[in-house]
């Protein structure tokens, strides 16, 4: 970090940055500036919305003609956003999308929403966001605000992207502005929105992180400016990792529970009426989606490079994507009960999304759950409001509707996502056995079903 630069007042600025960086104010301030998002998924896409609502003119840039094509027609891919939203902005001239990266020529800001996977290794797979800021850097200008919003270790913005910016001929913080602006979308939460969540700035210097607020400002209700690129990047992952962390201690805890005879709900519930110095988690069948078991390895292997094992990571994830293997487990402990066998039994996943109420099944652990399962020689089907169908690899999957047929047939049914669109007192009804991973029964009646949860096995006569 260069203190002389970042410390500088208005006053001290060059007659250039000066006047880059009011061109930008004025323009960001009067809503004459022209925003290009490049990303349109579960990120890019509210952003670029919430950007057009404030009144900038919007130019989605994604390398998927679908995406794009379906964005023109008015047509949202993303379950929480709205299709009319879409095309009121459409019609009106607001938002637009194209895969003609020439968009960028004309543009004041440009924010990337790119995906940041791991590679088979789960080493950070950088090739999205390279790919996203060569293109940027191609189309590069004087009076330019370039912000990542993509998750990924500390160190990226300045060393990715300022580089390849500078050997276009510009100079960053004086031609252009470069900042890292870390997204905490959370899909399908009914109250937290891109808009209202509050939003972290850092800048490469003070004059970024300044024209970077004066964006986000006009959009989102909250923002919140650090000192630096590095530090914005790692609140990202400090949130992400303690989600990762505190999960799997939930999840250990289900375990514990589960060889003391003791209901982890009960415990947990009961701990959770503290009034402070306790911050309710639950666990679960694992962890999935495109952040928590992903972020904090970009995170570790960071720390590799500088020789250091982050082991509350390590540990974390050792725990967190070994709980498919426990809900295999209690499958087939279920089915022993009641003398059958995992191989050639039928078993229903209800749920394969990662969370409840999304079409998201990113990292889903019901993926792994069904393999486990399949494994062992079960035939599984799956029923998922959200998701008729889906593809892992070679493996195609269809749903089955949920039929008191289908819960009859089921040797097993075991609750993966805990959606609220099911009635759970029906499946407990109907099924013989029920492996409940979500505590989705907590309401049920008892019923004729047997019933056993994540931890301490309850029949259904010990529902409540
Ligand atoms: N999904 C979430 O809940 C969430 C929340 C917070 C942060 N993030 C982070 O935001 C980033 C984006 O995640 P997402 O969930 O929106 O991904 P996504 O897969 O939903 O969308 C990414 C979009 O980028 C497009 N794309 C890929 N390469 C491109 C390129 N070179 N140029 C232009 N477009 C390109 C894809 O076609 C796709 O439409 C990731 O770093 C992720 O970790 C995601």
């Amino acid at each position: 970090m260069d203190a002389d630069t970042t410390d500088m007042t208005a006053t001290d600025r060059s007659p250039n940055e000066r006047f880059q960086h009011q061109a930008l104010l004025t323009k960001f301030a009067d809503r004459s500036a022209t925003i290009v998002v490049v990303g349109l998924g579960y990120v890019g896409l509210p952003l670029a919305m919430e950007l057009a609502e404030a009144g900038f003119t919007v130019v989605g840039y994604d390398v998927s003609t679908r995406v794009v094509d379906l964005i023109n027609s008015g047509e949202s891919h993303i379950q929480d956003v709205p299709s009319d939203t879409i095309a009121r902005l459409v019609t009106s001239g607001k938002l637009s999308a194209t895969t003609d990266e020439s968009c960028m020529r004309r543009a004041d800001a440009i924010s990337i929403a790119v995906p940041t996977p791991l590679s088979k290794t789960r080493d950070p797979d950088m090739t999205y966001v390279l790919s996203a800021v060569d293109a940027v850097a191609r189309q590069a200008h004087a009076g330019l605000l370039v912000v990542l919003e993509s998750t990924t270790y500390p160190g990226t913005t300045r060393d990715l992207i300022v580089p390849r910016i500078e050997e276009a001929g510009l100079t960053v913080g004086v031609d252009v502005f470069v900042a890292f602006s870390p997204e905490r979308v959370d899909p399908g939460n009914p109250v937290w929105h891109t808009k209202n969540t509050p939003k972290v700035v850092g800048g490469i210097t003070a004059a970024c992180t300044e024209v970077a607020t004066a964006l986000y400002s006009a959009t989102i209700d909250t923002v919140v400016p650090v000192s630096t690129t590095e530090c914005a990047e790692l609140v990202k992952l400090l949130e992400n990792t303690f989600r990762a962390v505190n999960i799997a201690m939930a999840n250990e805890m289900s375990i514990v529970c589960d060889k003391l005879g003791v209901d982890v709900w009960e415990v947990i519930d009961a701990a959770a009426t503290k009034p402070f110095g306790f911050m309710k988690f639950t666990p679960g069948p694992g962890i999935g989606g495109h952040c928590i078991p992903l972020d904090p390895h970009y995170l570790a292997w960071k720390m590799r490079t500088l020789n250091y094992k982050t082991r509350f990571i390590d540990l974390a994830s050792e725990i967190n994507s070994a709980m498919p293997d426990v809900v295999a487990g209690k499958v087939a402990r279920a089915l022993n009960d009641v003398r059958k066998a995992v191989n050639g039994s039928r078993v229903l996943v209800l749920g394969v999304a990662y969370k409840k109420n999304i079409n998201d099944m990113r990292e889903s652990p019901a993926l792994d759950v069904i393999r486990l399962l399949e494994e062992r020689g079960a035939e599984v089907v799956y029923h998922d409001p959200f998701i008729p169908s889906f593809r892992e690899g070679d493996h195609f999957m269809e749903g089955v509707e949920l039929t008191d047929a289908e819960l009859q047939r089921a040797d097993a049914v075991v609750i993966v996502t805990d959606h609220d669109g099911i009635d759970y007192q029906h499946v407990l009804d109907v099924a013989d056995v029920v492996v409940d991973t979500r505590n989705a029964t907590a309401r049920t009646l008892p019923s004729h079903a047997r019933l056993v949860a994540l931890s301490a096995p309850r029949t259904a006569a010990a529902g409540v």
